[in-house]
């Protein structure tokens, strides 16, 4: 039995209910890191750490329904990774492919709906295809959202956004006025999910590595030093109790 005990857990939880206790963080966003070295400390190919790194989102995703998180947003690749070795990104794809056909059927009988974000257009179409199919599927699932970022970089996605307002603008649609930070937001992959309260890296490393840099204004972020294939369960419990010892301010009192 994994230890909840002294972690603040929601009363109860409808089904259907997308606002979780105050105390839960509402959106978990994670950089899962360290796939390489976990498997390079074993004498492994790197491929073999990706492949246990999916072990991980299997955990990490029942924690979070568990607690009754709102939002999981996972970085699954970064624009910047297209730019490894050909054979370990074809690697990725492959195992991007698995794993979206094995949750598929998980994802239904849990009820968590599937989004991804990120430049979409750069993946193997085979991949582009089963995530438009698998998002169609579970888009009226209401107990968790999965977010995948793919092919994610999050400087592209701000230019994209101040590109499509400036568009607009020229147009005549929307004078510059008009632009606030909610109407900027609007215009991001993430229009539609509220911004991460907690940001968790694994590994150890202290950098955010071109995610959700817009949106992670305000998260509280807890760095474990252990590699992604190593998180269990109770590592996100462990980062929760974290977060709730903090005290947000949000620059006020
Ligand atoms: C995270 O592990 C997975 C991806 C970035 C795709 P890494 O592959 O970055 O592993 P390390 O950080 O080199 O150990
Ligand atoms: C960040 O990890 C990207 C993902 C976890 C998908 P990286 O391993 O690519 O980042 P750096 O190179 O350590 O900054
Ligand atoms: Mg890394």
């Amino acid at each position: 039995m994994i230890a909840t005990k002294s972690l603040l857990l929601p009363t109860a939880k409808p089904e259907t209910a997308m606002q979780s206790h105050p105390e839960i963080p509402r959106h978990i966003a994670i950089i899962m890191d360290g796939n390489g070295r976990w498997a390079k400390e074993r004498g492994l190919p790197r491929l073999e750490g990706h492949r246990a790194g999916a072990e991980s989102v299997r955990e990490v995703m029942e924690a979070c329904i568990t607690l009754g998180v709102d939002y999981l947003t996972l970085y699954a690749f970064s624009s910047e990774n297209w730019n490894r070795p050909e054979t370990e990104v074809k690697a990725l794809m492959g195992l991007l492919d698995r794993f979206l056909k094995e949750k598929a059927k998980d994802l239904d009988e849990r009820n968590v709906r599937l989004l991804a974000i990120g430049q979409l257009d750069r993946l193997p179409k085979k991949t582009r295809d089963l995530l438009e199919k698998i998002q169609a599927r579970t888009a009226n699932y209401t107990r968790m959202t999965l977010v995948l970022a793919l092919s994610y970089g999050s400087r592209e996605e701000i230019v994209s956004a101040a590109r499509s307002l400036a568009t607009d603008a020229v147009s005549g649609r929307i004078s510059p006025e008009e632009i606030d930070c909610k109407l900027f937001a609007s215009r991001l992959h993430t229009a539609d999910i509220p911004d991460p309260d907690l940001l968790v890296r694994t590994s150890g490393e202290m950098r955010v590595s071109n995610f959700l840099l817009w949106q992670i204004s305000y998260a509280e972020m807890v760095i474990l030093k252990k590699f992604w294939p190593e998180f269990r369960q109770a590592d996100l419990f462990e980062s929760v109790k974290e977060y709730q010892r903090r005290h947000r301010r949000f620059g006020a009192l």
